[in-house]
């Protein structure tokens, strides 16, 4: 008998709760940087140091931060469903908290690529990236993150995997940025949706959405008991 299979679409309200800011929400990422400034390909060629410590100061919190619980129950959920994480986020908590099947939309933090060959990419042992760090083609490296202005390469697998849900959970995004949140259309509309968040996502209300206005732990929290009761 094949396990129920479970997309779960996480956006950084997934990581609030381990102390990594949101982009959009009170006090977030984006009210302290302006975007074009430090996650465009322009800011890359025109001023890539900044872009480095934009970067560098995340990935050094990231090291410091751990799952919370709201990741540590959609790890659990694995014991009883076939679960594939797509997610918004580029810090690597879902994989620590021990979900095993995770694609990253917009990339991983703690990864570096090289500027000329992208299938050069790379592991970061420590936070700092520099300029003056090359790929083994003598290039330099950059954050392995999708910019605003590029494509996001793991669309296409993302539909297929959401398309194939028997049931989505939608935890921590805003829904306001494509072509990520797009996902939301792919989704068949006769199976049940979930969506966690403390505030209000951008999704229509339809009535196999449950909406769970809470925050990713107390949500997950109460979701994990009617996933693993039934
Ligand atoms: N638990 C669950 N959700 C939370 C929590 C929490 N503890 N705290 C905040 N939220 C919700 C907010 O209410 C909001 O709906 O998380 C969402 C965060 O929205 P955004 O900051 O817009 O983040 P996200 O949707 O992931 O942004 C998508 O935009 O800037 C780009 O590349 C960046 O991946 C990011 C993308």
């Amino acid at each position: 008998m094949s396990k129920t299979k479970i997309a779960v679409f996480s956006g950084a309200g997934m990581s609030q709760e381990s102390g990594i800011m949101t982009f959009r929400d009170m006090g977030g990422l984006w009210e302290q940087y302006d975007i074009t400034e430090v996650a465009s390909p322009i800011a890359w060629a025109n001023t890539p140091q900044l872009v480095m410590d934009f970067y560098n100061q995340r990935r050094k919190q990231l090291f410091e931060c751990e799952p919370n619980k709201g990741h540590l129950l959609i790890a659990q959920l694995e014991k009883k469903y076939d679960v594939q994480v797509i997610t918004q986020n580029v810090d690597d908590l879902h994989e620590r908290a021990g979900s095993t099947n995770v694609l990253h939309l917009h990339g991983e933090l703690k990864k570096v690529r090289s500027t000329i060959d992208t299938s050069l990419v790379y592991e970061m042992k420590d936070w700092e990236l520099k300029l003056g760090d090359l790929c083994e083609k003598g290039s330099q490296l950059r954050p392995h993150i999708v910019w605003f202005g590029e494509a996001v390469w793991a669309m296409h697998e993302a539909v297929e995997l959401i398309q194939e849900a028997e049931m989505v959970l939608v935890v921590g995004t805003s829904l306001n940025v494509y072509p990520a949140a797009g996902l939301m259309n792919y989704i068949k509309d006769t199976i049940p949706i979930y969506v966690i968040d403390p505030g209000s996502p951008a999704f229509t209300p339809q009535e196999n959405i449950t909406f769970i206005q809470k925050k990713a732990s107390h949500g997950m929290e109460e979701l994990i008991d009617i996933l693993m009761s039934n």
